[in-house]
């Protein structure tokens, strides 16, 4: 593990070694687990969402399904699974224990309660075992409790309630953890901040069907002969992720940290969330592919990153991108450019020809002797979709064109 630079950021007025946390889910079911996740080097951690004695819900089995996209695996993960599978009291128990041995940590409990009198209870009974903060859970997309999960997120007011409800009876920070399966999240994030939240934490599972099978027609996972539309994760949901970080971001009404996850499998993945704007970062569905060790690399690649750019905290890199995140209107169309090639390197494979004649603006034709492309540069669309089929990494770039310089009208073959 790479030691060299200084990592450590303050979330919500606690010091953590570094931004990175497991998130709500399996991966942080127990002391014993997560244990062993704080030595392998994870900065805090978001506990598997708790409920109170009083309710008991049954887990569906299997409770997850594989997405595998070509030679992708786990592109995508789907899940059924609902809060955690073991009782209150030995997860506060493991709460007090994980924050007397790992002081240094970040210990985030993750509530889900079914009345107002339960999102009492169980704020008041974490913050007594010591968490340094509490992760309401409004997001879980399948939960099976009428009137919780994403339900509460899609509906401001109940936000706006439950979130009062915990301030009452807790002085410690507050995250509010948002749901994806909605248009706009600075609302329910601004009725969280009305509330009394600290933070706001996003994004949880996204609603979806990831495969059916052809011969059974059963959406997965397959509940014996059954589907549900239900949570969706992993690098497939990254873009969503990222879209709705950044615009809260960048919300100055809204002006609370954030702690971004959907999809974080690498230190890439992790310094792109807090580009957009987060001040840390969570991790599931990578914990659930590779285990708990990605977290050595994330040290060492944000550090490296860092130590190269001669960037002294983590907070320096927050919301970074922001300044160059714009409406599409923003854009200067006055500057325009084309596909340029490099022919020496070209492979012949015509890859390029064939999708810039399926999909692309006609540009080129194929030198059937020489197995090259021939471009007319004023019908290049600059589309760049045959950078993205060339093999040859780099072969094919964009070029700017001189102002003035214009694209040929596509010819009709109408009258
Ligand atoms: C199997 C599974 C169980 C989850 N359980 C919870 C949970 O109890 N509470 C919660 O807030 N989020 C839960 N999540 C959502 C994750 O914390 C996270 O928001 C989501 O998976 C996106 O991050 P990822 O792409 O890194 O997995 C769960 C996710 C998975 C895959």
């Amino acid at each position: 593990m790479t030691k060299k630079t200084d990592l450590s950021v303050t979330f919500c007025g606690k010091k953590m070694p570094n931004p990175f946390m497991l998130s709500s889910s399996p991966v942080s079911n127990s002391a014993e687990m997560i244990e062993r996740a704080f030595e392998a080097g994870w900065g805090g951690v978001a506990y598997k969402s708790m409920v109170t004695d009083n309710i008991s819900i049954p887990h569906p089995s299997p409770r997850m399904h594989a997405y595998h996209y070509g030679e992708k695996r786990l592109a995508g993960l789907q899940n059924v699974e609902q809060t955690s599978d073991r009782g209150l009291k030995p997860n506060l128990l493991d709460i007090a224990y994980l924050k007397k041995r790992w002081p240094g940590r970040v210990i985030m409990a993750s509530i889900m309660g079914f009345s107002n009198s339960e999102w009492a209870d169980l704020a008041k009974a974490c913050s007594d075992a010591g968490a340094d903060m509490l992760e309401l859970n409004f997001s879980c997309p399948h939960m099976t409790v009428e009137g919780s999960g994403c339900k509460v997120g899609q509906a401001h007011d109940l936000v706006e309630k439950f979130t009062a409800t915990v301030r009452k009876v807790t002085g410690i920070p507050l995250v509010a953890k948002m749901t994806p399966n909605i248009a706009d999240m600075n609302e329910p994030a601004l009725a969280a901040k009305r509330g009394g939240a600290d933070a706001i934490s996003a994004i949880n599972t996204v609603k979806g069907i990831s495969e059916i099978g052809l011969d059974d027609l059963i959406p997965r996972p397959d509940v014996f002969g059954k589907g549900a539309i239900s949570g969706y994760s992993g690098p497939a949901v990254k873009p969503i992720a990222l879209r709705f970080m950044a615009e809260m971001a960048q919300n100055p009404e809204l002006g609370l940290p954030l702690s971004g996850m959907g999809g974080i499998e690498t230190w890439v993945d992790a310094l792109e969330f807090i580009l957009a704007g987060a001040t840390t970062v969570q991790v599931t569905t990578g914990v659930i592919h590779y285990g708990y060790r990605i977290v050595e690399d994330m040290i060492e690649g944000l550090s490296d990153y860092m130590a190269l750019r001669g960037v002294e905290a983590v907070g320096d890199l927050v919301g970074k991108a922001l300044p160059r995140l714009h409406e599409t209107g923003a854009f200067d169309v006055k500057r325009q450019g084309v596909a340029a090639y490099d022919l020496d390197r070209c492979v012949g494979c015509g890859q390029c020809y064939i999708v810039c004649r399926d999909a692309g603006g006609q540009a080129l034709d194929w030198d059937a002797k020489k197995r090259r492309p021939r471009q007319t540069q004023d019908k290049c669309l600059s589309c760049m979709i045959c950078s993205f089929v060339c093999p040859v990494t780099g072969l094919i770039s964009f070029k700017e064109m001189p102002r003035g310089w214009k694209r040929r009208e596509t010819v009709t073959l109408g009258r």
